[in-house]
């Protein structure tokens, strides 16, 4: 059998990625005003002893009202930097597993209680809501508050929230950054025609939509040290009729290759309640590929990849570089493991876990 290409390593600027697989990252709404709690001890903890080439920490709102909800990890002064900092300091106290973090802002898709009590937006007016922002006073959804358009003040306030939560990110050792520009959340929302109607510089043709996505990217690329990543996660359609579409993506795509975009990891939709999306194993790996055709960096495709025969199709066909998981390393966290034992690759696993290798013991059942 050929060597599994999920195993073999790539560097991204710096980082030195042991495989091809990357955990994505995943809001557990458990933080307290921002500050991350046990929860992210345990939950990031067990996940970097899973094997995976790289860790990515959960959308992590650069201010306050960025969070998607009032359980939000945020990474937005001193008081959220110090929480992390002790998370990180026990994960890396037990793993070498190199470290992503995601910075987000949630714009009019922010203000939400919890989705396991529900999901819905909680109005400025009550306990845990806040007016949101975006780029139109459009809403997501006809039972929100109308968020309040940005003006230029208020995008720069944001843009410096970006570049300042980059500068708190180096401080605490994370080694890349991931720009989120996806699902729907702000720097989404300014690029979908349908989010963003402004009619100043920031909206209408696609150059001007693009606009505050690059300035941000601008933005953290000079605050983060230059001999580390930043990348950008994008939903490449919206799968709504007149929404953001795959050829506005590889444009946009293209342009933060010219700005020194490390790598772009390519998901889907999440801006308009109206989308259709085609949910099917590996349902985006077609627009994955489609970014890769386009630039010469690295593309992760994520969504629906449970098999190791499935990630191991779409690296070795060159759909993509990487790939991500979500729920499939929620429910079996050493997916690594078992895939690696699957297709004949090789991941590190801690030495205290080793004696429970399967060629250790399985003669022991043998009669
Ligand atoms: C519990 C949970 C939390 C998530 N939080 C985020 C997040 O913080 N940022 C993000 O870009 N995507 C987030 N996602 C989306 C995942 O990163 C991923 O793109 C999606 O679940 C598809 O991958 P999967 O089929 O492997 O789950 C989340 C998904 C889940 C299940």
């Amino acid at each position: 059998m050929p060597s599994p290409q999920l195993f073999t390593p790539l560097r991204v600027r710096n980082l030195e990625l042991k495989n091809r697989i990357v955990i994505a990252p995943m809001c557990q709404y458990s933080a307290e005003d921002g500050c991350m709690t046990d929860w992210h001890l345990i939950h990031l903890g067990q996940l970097a002893l899973s094997g995976a080439a790289l860790l990515t920490i959960e959308a992590s709102a650069v201010t306050p009202d960025g969070r998607i909800t009032y359980g939000d990890v945020g990474l937005y002064d001193d008081a959220t930097e110090k929480a992390m900092g002790r998370t990180l300091d026990g994960i890396r106290r037990w793993s070498d597993m190199p470290i992503a973090i995601q910075l987000g802002h949630a714009g009019r898709k922010a203000s939400t209680e919890r989705p396991w009590l529900g999901g819905s937006q909680i109005a400025p007016d009550h306990t845990n809501g806040w007016q949101t922002v975006a780029p139109s006073a459009v809403a997501f959804n006809p039972k929100y508050v109308a968020p309040t358009a940005l003006d230029e003040q208020g995008m720069k306030r944001i843009r410096d929230a970006f570049a300042e939560a980059a500068v708190r990110s180096a401080r605490l050792g994370i080694d890349a950054v991931q720009i989120h520009a996806a699902h729907g959340y702000l720097l989404h929302q300014f690029l979908s025609p349908l989010s963003n109607q402004r009619t100043d510089a920031y909206g209408g043709s696609l150059e001007n939509r693009m606009r505050f996505p690059l300035e941000v990217f601008d933005a953290v690329r000079q605050a983060f040290p230059s001999d580390k990543a930043v990348t950008v996660r994008i939903s490449a359609t919206d799968w709504v009729e007149g929404g953001l579409n795959i050829e506005e993506t590889v444009a946009f795509c293209q342009r933060l290759q010219e700005k020194g975009c490390d790598a772009i990891h390519v998901s889907s939709g999440g801006l308009h309640i109206e989308q259709k999306i085609p949910l099917s194993p590996s349902y985006q790996v077609p627009l994955a590929r489609a970014v890769k055709a386009a630039v010469t960096i690295p593309v992760v495709a994520v969504g629906l990849i449970t098999d190791p025969v499935q990630a191991e199709a779409i690296v070795a066909t060159g759909d993509a570089d990487l790939i991500a998981l979500a729920r499939t390393v929620l429910y079996d966290p050493r997916w690594p493991w078992h895939a690696a034992a699957a297709l004949g690759g090789q991941v590190e696993a801690a030495p205290q876990y080793l004696r429970c290798q399967p060629s250790q013991f399985k003669d022991l059942f043998k009669s």
